[in-house]
């Protein structure tokens, strides 16, 4: 039985390429938050906030295919900065347990390693926008890009739209950061729902939290 007590107040991202499924991961794990009596909120980012749907919307319309890689920074960096004062610092006050849905880890990934930007600069960005960068942990669902993908049936968005090579570039931004980082863990996300949830929920019990 896991312990579930060092989960209250801690803050958790799931991340990872388009199409790795970390939404459903994160439904599921917050469901298994519910079931074991830690009080849990949930967010996306960008998004979640009156703003951040707004910002949304602008970032990921495929009309704005001449957006520059600072700008979607600093709209991606506004959405977050907007959930983070409105959403999460209160939910982290009370105690709650934050699961997040992308964090600043997409924006060093996306925008930071794929566009070129540079993920310390997004990084020193972020320090200047955000009271607290990094998360207590972060678990990166892995995914070929082609294969994440694929399992998306639906209309792509701008960033979707962006092709293979950036998508297999977002990827290995993604294993970059997690290993220069303790608090972050990846996840083979390729198997079944089932699976990859069994992985995750191995991860968060076994958190030091350190
Ligand atoms: P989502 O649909 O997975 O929530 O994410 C929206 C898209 O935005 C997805 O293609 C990843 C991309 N994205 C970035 O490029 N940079 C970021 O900082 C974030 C949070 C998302």
């Amino acid at each position: 039985m896991p312990e579930t007590k060092k989960l209250t107040g801690k803050f958790i991202v799931l991340d990872g390429p388009d199409g790795c499924g970390k939404t459903t991961q994160a439904r599921l794990l917050v469901e298994w938050m519910q079931r074991q009596k830690v009080p849990t909120d949930s967010f996306r980012d960008p998004g979640d906030t009156t703003i951040g749907e707004e910002i949304r919307q602008i970032l990921l319309s495929p009309q704005h295919s001449a957006m520059s890689t600072p700008a979607e920074v600093l709209l991606y960096m506004a959405a977050r900065a907007q959930l983070w004062t409105e959403k999460i610092t209160p939910a982290l006050a009370a105690n709650k347990c934050v699961v997040l849905d992308r964090w600043l880890s997409s924006t060093c990934a996306y925008q930071g390693y794929a566009g070129g930007f540079g993920m310390d600069k997004v990084i020193k960005i972020a320090r200047e926008c955000l009271e607290r960068v990094w998360p207590d942990l972060t678990i990166i669902l892995d995914v070929d890009a082609k294969a994440g993908l694929s399992r998306l049936h639906r209309q792509f968005d701008r960033m979707e739209q962006k092709g293979d090579i950036y998508h297999e570039k977002v990827r290995q931004g993604f294993l970059l950061l997690a290993k220069e980082r303790e608090s972050f863990a990846v996840i083979d996300a390729t198997g079944d729902i089932e699976t990859v949830h069994k992985k995750v929920l191995q991860i968060v019990s076994q958190a030091s939290f350190g």
